[in-house]
């Protein structure tokens, strides 16, 4: 489990050389630029303040400026080294002064309350194991009728994983804390959102593994 920004990081410099490899410089997960932009579709994210949780090396905060005139975006991770390269990233991009990146161990956000207009997330939720806890954290941050967008690896059923997945998550060697849609949106509900919607990315994803 990723406990504390002193731990043994699990994306440390060759993890996160070999995402970039596969998804692009500055991103961690699958897709790039185009399916973040899926995931922000339909939402006007121009003059907005947007925090990113689990921003990784810090290409989607950079993105959610750049090319979707954030005013501003707050990249948030708990390891060290994804955070050291987002800010060599912003730097190389020149937008130091419009995005910022913070580290904190895993726990409460380390921002007062309403203090967004978009929190967004990409494929990182999974490893936080309280959802209740991390929704609650989430709605608190947001400015009332704030706006939450995410993607995020999640799994058919909540309870045991069958055998494969639990192969499979063990062959990634990262920390995962999966969760169903259903588990997802009902601590959601708990937390005080409302207008959930879910879209499924698996016909896509499963392409893309191919
Ligand atoms: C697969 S990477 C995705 C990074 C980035 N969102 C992207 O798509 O390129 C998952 C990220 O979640 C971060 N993470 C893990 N636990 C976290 C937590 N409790 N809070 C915030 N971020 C966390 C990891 O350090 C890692 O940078």
């Amino acid at each position: 489990m990723i406990e504390t920004a002193d731990t043994e990081p699990e994306y440390d410099d060759t993890a996160i050389r070999f995402l970039e490899a596969l998804w692009g410089e500055g991103y961690l997960s699958p897709g790039g630029p185009d399916e973040v932009d899926r995931v922000v579709e339909g939402l006007s994210l121009k003059g907005k303040t947007i925090l990113d949780i689990g921003c990784g090396a810090g290409g989607i905060t950079l993105h959610l400026v750049a090319r979707h005139g954030a005013a501003h975006a707050t990249g948030f991770d708990v390891e060290k080294p994804v955070i050291e390269t987002a800010r060599r990233g912003a730097a190389r991009q020149g937008l130091e002064r419009r995005v910022s990146f913070v580290q904190a161990p895993p726990g409460p956000l380390p921002f007062t309350d309403a203090s967004f207009d978009v929190v967004f997330s990409k494929d990182a939720l999974l490893h936080v194991p309280d959802k209740d806890a991390l929704f609650s954290e989430i709605f608190r941050v947001l400015r009332p009728g704030g706006v939450f967008a995410a993607s995020n690896w999640m799994i058919g059923h909540d309870g045991e994983p069958s055998p494969q997945m639990k192969a499979y998550v063990a062959a990634e060697g990262l920390s995962f804390a999966m969760a169903s849609p259903a588990r997802y949106a009902e601590a959601m509900r708990r937390a005080g959102f409302t207008d959930i919607t879910v879209r499924d990315r698996n016909p896509w994803y499963r392409e893309v593994a191919r």
